[in-house]
Formats: C-alpha cells, sequence, structure tokens
C-alpha cells in the first residue's frame, strides 16, 4: 500500500477486543508498504502469536489461532473479510469476529448451540472416532474472535497488543 494512501482500520465489534488489550501499549507490526490487499501476515511476541489481514473491510488485527483448536489462521486462505482455516474446513469472518463455516468435527459454538460433524463433499467420511473423542469433539467450543485496537503512526500499523 503506498504510504500516501490512507489505510482502513476496521472497526473492532462491540465487546470483542483481546483481553488486556484495552490498556495495552500500542506496538509496531509492519509497515503498510510491506501489507498488500487481501494478504496476512503473522507477527510474533514471544508465545503471542497475531494476524494481521488486509481484508475487503479494512485492516484487521487479531490472534492468529484458531477460535476452533487454534491452529494459525495466517496459512489460510483469505477471501473478502472471511479466512478460512487449514484444518476442520472453519471458516471466520474478520469483520464480525463470528463463525462463517461451521468446523467438520462439530462442537458448541460462542452461544453454547451444539453444532453436528459434517463431512465436506470433496472428501470420503472418516471412520469414527472414539467415543472419548467424539464427546471432546462435541464438547469443543468455537468462539468468537478477539481483536486488537489499531493505528497508523508513520506508515507502520501499530496495536494494541498486551506483550
Ligand atoms: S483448528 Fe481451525 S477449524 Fe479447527
Amino acid at each position: 500500500m503506498p504510504a500516501s494512501d490512507t489505510p482502513t482500520l476496521c472497526p473492532i465489534p462491540p465487546g470483542l477486543v483481546a483481553p488486556g488489550a484495552e490498556t495495552a501499549d500500542f506496538v509496531p507490526l509492519v509497515a503498510l508498504d510491506d501489507l498488500a490487499p487481501g494478504e496476512m501476515q503473522r507477527v510474533s511476541f514471544g508465545d503471542l502469536d497475531v494476524l494481521v489481514a488486509s481484508t475487503d473491510a479494512g485492516i484487521v488485527v487479531t490472534e492468529d489461532r484458531c477460535p476452533h483448536m487454534s491452529a494459525p489462521l495466517s496459512l489460510g486462505t483469505l477471501d473478502g473479510c472471511v479466512v478460512a482455516c487449514v484444518l476442520h474446513r472453519g471458516a471466520f469472518d474478520l469483520e464480525t469476529g463470528e463463525t462463517r463455516t461451521f468446523p467438520t468435527t462439530g462442537g458448541l459454538d460462542a452461544d453454547g448451540i451444539s453444532h453436528a460433524p459434517w463431512t465436506p463433499a470433496d472428501t470420503t467420511p472418516k471412520p469414527e472416532p472414539s467415543a472419548s473423542k467424539a464427546t471432546a469433539h462435541s464438547l469443543t467450543r468455537t468462539r468468537r474472535l478477539r481483536f486488537y485496537p489499531t493505528r497508523v503512526e508513520g506508515g507502520i500499523l501499530e496495536a494494541r497488543v498486551p506483550v
């Protein structure tokens, strides 16, 4: 993105600020010149991995952990505002924080509603998991994404990340 362009920073949906972010200091993440439209980048601070995504709705900063089983979202694919996880076919809206496609394993959503496992049309069904594994899947909760407040200073994207 040319430094002269003013980037759109996607507003955080109500109630979805990441824990500790509201009082954290701003830290630099990436130069805007190095973030192309539609691109996702992982930025790590110790064991905290942050996802920077340039979506159709603007730039978003969230944890680089799938809200299902923590796979790196930065390895997935971004289509508009929706990131598809490389595991279990989950897809998540980076503008709203909501799940767009529930993971194949099934389980609980953020509101505690149960979703059944499913098999994608382009794959063959897997053998039934053990009872304990099936129970673990059914009780695994897919949460809403949480976001870090952002700003731009001197062409650098910064976010309040509790490092
Ligand atoms: S870890 Fe991402 S969909 Fe399961």
